[in-house]
């Protein structure tokens, strides 16, 4: 049982391998947060809150003499609104009266095996039968508004999802201008928050700070989770590294506009609130009516922001992806976006598709621009009909050279946007999010479809289950390149205007689950202007995302450095891309370019035909590697060494297989000097007790200068054999690597009955 009610101190307790999460019912009937952290034993988790008269914070009327019971002080599992407590707040509702307060009592609980659902919603589940479900009722007396607090404990995962289901079991219709998921009150300590901002071609970029005496918010009103501030972030103690240290990680599965917000509050307490943006939200709930907010995964380390990663890389790969591609090796793609861009026909598309074939590339992904007058961005979407100006003959002919390679075929589709240049959009203009009377902003002269409306779900499903079930495609590109603005649907009444952004992530959920239950054997590729909506939520569907549309090497050490903390490497869409670079115009070594993206699903996307025929043996060698080595870096614990924080001149990282017996390490070197310090690294995740030797090690420089250089000192890495224990404490130290932006693999294997 990881679920356990104690009497009579009205205690639940949720257990997971190594935490512990306690709350308990007061004498009131609110429901307080006590602990949430590494697995302790009994005690008297009540007494860590002495009863305090705090100045300036009310006293719950019952305690109006005393004063020794303020809601403004004590740890809240789940806030009201209006009555006390002045800290972040959970929920904000007012009555047809315009009355605003809420006041949660204690109603009922239900303990039951397995994971419950979110309706209409991602969320984590069960397929391996771990979980247990607590349902924890509460009601606001006044309002009647019923609220249930959910959680999921995966005792072997360790990890506790949580979710919040409103119910409006009153009289009159009730208006929620706020619904967080959950509320996180940690007691003690010195935290600091990281999360991961950044923009388009640079997201997730890791930011570290002290929590300042404030409110700090991480959030987007983009109507996508965004480029500018990932959803998931951490409260780590101020010692906490990689290695050690307590790190409680927050993870909302959602992909719509979100806030978290983290206050230090006056006693020391940190308060973390976080769910749907509240900005121009309003939900109406009429007497009978549900609301679902979203849910959020927690996950608790007591030994660093590793341990904390490997949690959520695990979590998210069994319990969140789905269907067959969940655990599957994906195949070795190569996308024509930038080898053509708009510009290409069927035959051209053929003559890349066949040079990767001949590499051992396995699926060949047409990219924007084979529908409708698609020839540049600025027309088109909306129009999923083929041009046949570029494909004569539709795609059929064109699919069919594709699998006669011996290759898959895959496709992208925008199907949430509208050009304004298309038959769609002058069909149905009211189908666009727009404000009226105004002219709408515009990003790529494209408008946002209104996915709130059942009408223009249904009929983007019929257009994209007549494209699936026409051809024969094995895998889609699902991409997205604008934000939400000029938020109004037309055909919403005035009082459900608040409602269009999250009726709108509905929609996009309800698109993607029918499709992707239709079309089980479909690979989809989530997209957004490259990373610009990376969550749990599209997770739930994509089961891999693509990651940045800068495909620059080294700027995407920092990318994928900052997705790792909290997505795995499996869903990391990732490609070797031709050089100068299109986003920096710089130039890496083709095997570094490799290096980095098979820290991915691994592919290319250049025009392989342009390559020198040494260049086509090395990919080939690359993919041949990648092959080998897929495994162990879609499923083994991922290692950040060296981060890429410009402390270093490098950057290194690596993956060890679950049962220890091989890993792979991984350096590119990013300032190259005349003299610099030996890049010295120490191995984590292996067996100290075991023997390993170097099986394969690759050197890439891109020079013949360089090679020749590295190959004087690669003698002592690949002589005898290594302890893990060695590896782990005295590492290994790499010769001076010579070149521009050399990059080193090294792959580790235990031998055979050698002990170390
Ligand atoms: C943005 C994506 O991230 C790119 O990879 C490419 O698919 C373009 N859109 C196409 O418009």
């Amino acid at each position: 049982m990881s679920i356990v009610f104690q009497n009579p101190s009205r205690i639940f307790r949720l257990e997971t391998h190594n935490t512990s999460y306690c709350m308990q019912i007061d004498s009131r009937g609110h429901l307080l947060h006590l602990y949430y952290g590494s697995r302790i034993g009994e005690g008297d988790l009540a007494a860590l809150y002495p009863p305090a008269d705090v100045s300036f914070s009310p006293n719950y009327y019952s305690h109006r003499f005393d004063r020794l019971a303020s809601p403004d002080i004590l740890p809240q599992e789940y806030t009201g609104c209006n009555v006390g407590d002045f800290r972040l707040s959970t929920i904000s509702v007012t009555d047809a009266a315009g009355v605003r307060g809420a006041d949660f009592l204690y109603v009922s609980h239900e303990i039951s095996p397995g994971k419950y659902a979110l309706n209409g919603l991602p969320a984590a589940h069960d397929e391996d039968k771990e979980a247990e479900t607590l349902t924890v009722r509460l009601q606001d007396p006044v309002t009647g508004l019923g609220l249930e607090l959910l959680y999921g404990v995966f005792e072997r995962q360790d990890v506790i999802t949580r979710a919040v289901r409103l119910a409006n079991h009153g009289n009159g219709a009730l208006q929620l201008h706020k619904v967080a998921s959950a509320c996180l009150d940690l007691p003690f300590g010195q935290w600091d928050l990281i999360h991961f901002h950044g923009r388009h071609a640079m997201e997730r970029q890791v930011q570290r700070v002290h929590l300042a005496d404030a409110i700090q918010t991480v959030s987007s009103t983009r109507g996508a989770s965004s480029h500018h501030h990932n959803p998931f972030v951490i409260l780590c103690d101020r010692q906490a590294t990689e290695e050690a240290g307590a790190c409680c990680g927050v993870m909302p599965v959602y992909s719509g506009s979100f806030r978290t917000d983290v206050e230090l509050t006056q006693n020391g307490l940190v308060r973390l609130v976080t769910g749907i943006h509240d900005d121009g939200f309003c939900w109406l709930l009429q007497p009978g009516e549900q609301f679902a907010a979203p849910e959020v995964i927690f996950a608790y380390s007591d030994q660093g922001l590793g341990r904390l990663s490997q949690i959520y890389h695990r979590f998210l790969r069994h319990n969140i992806c789905r269907g067959p591609w969940r655990f599957a090796r994906r195949p070795v793609l190569i996308n024509n976006w930038e080898a053509t861009y708009f510009d290409f026909d069927t035959e051209k598309i053929v003559r890349i598709a066949e040079k990767a074939a001949g590499l051992g590339v396995e699926l060949m992904v047409l990219d924007d621009g084979w529908f409708g007058k698609r020839n540049d961005d600025n027309s088109g979407l909306g129009d999923w009909q083929v041009n046949t100006r570029k494909l004569p003959g539709g795609l059929d002919p064109l699919i069919r050279r594709i699998h006669a390679l011996g290759m898959k075929f895959g496709i992208w589709v925008e199907p949430e946007m509208v050009s304004v240049d298309s038959d769609l959009y002058r069909a149905h203009p009211d189908w666009a999010l727009t404000l009226p009377g105004r002219d709408p902003a515009m990003g790529r002269d494209q408008l946002v479809l209104d996915l709130a409306r059942p009408e223009v779900v249904e009929y983007l499903a019929d257009c994209m289950t007549a494209l699936l079930q026409e051809h024969a495609i094995d895998y889609v590109k699902w991409d997205m390149n604008r934000n939400m603005s000029d938020v109004y649907s037309h055909a919403l009444p005035a009082e459900r205007q608040g409602e269009v952004t999250h009726r709108y992530m509905l929609g996009v959920y309800s698109l993607l689950e029918r499709l992707t239950q239709q079309f089980p054997q479909v690979l989809f590729e989530g997209c957004a202007g490259g990373g610009g909506r990376f969550d749990a939520g599209m997770l739930a569907y994509c089961p891999q995302i693509w990651c940045s549309d800068d495909t620059d090497a080294i700027e995407r050490l920092t990318i994928q450095n900052g997705t790792s903390y909290g997505y795995p490497v499996s869903a990391v869409g990732a490609h070797v891309s031709a050089c100068p670079n299109h986003q920096t115009g710089r130039m890496t070594p083709l095997e570094t370019r490799a290096v980095v993206a098979m820290s991915g699903t691994f592919g290319y996307e250049l025009d392989l035909n342009r390559l020198t025929e040494a260049e086509c043996g090395e990919v080939r060698a690359q993919i041949e590697r990648f092959k080998r080595w897929a495994d162990l870096i879609g499923s083994g614990a991922y290692f950040r060494l060296v981060p890429p924080d410009g402390e270093s001149d490098f950057t290194a990282w690596q993956f060890a297989s679950e049962d220890r017996r091989e890993a792979l390490l991984n350096l590119v070197v990013t300032h190259p000097r005349a003299n610099p310090r030996s890049a010295h690294v120490r191995l984590r995740g292996l067996d100290p007790n075991a023997c390993y030797r170097v099986d394969e090690l690759v050197f890439a420089a891109g020079s013949d200068v360089a090679d020749a250089r590295h190959e004087g000192g690669t003698a002592v890495l690949t002589r005898g054999n290594f302890s893990g224990s060695f590896l782990m404490h005295a590492g290994v130290a790499l010769p001076h690597l010579f070149g521009d932006y050399p990059a080193v693999q090294l792959h580790f294997v235990q031998v055979e009955g050698e002990k170390a």
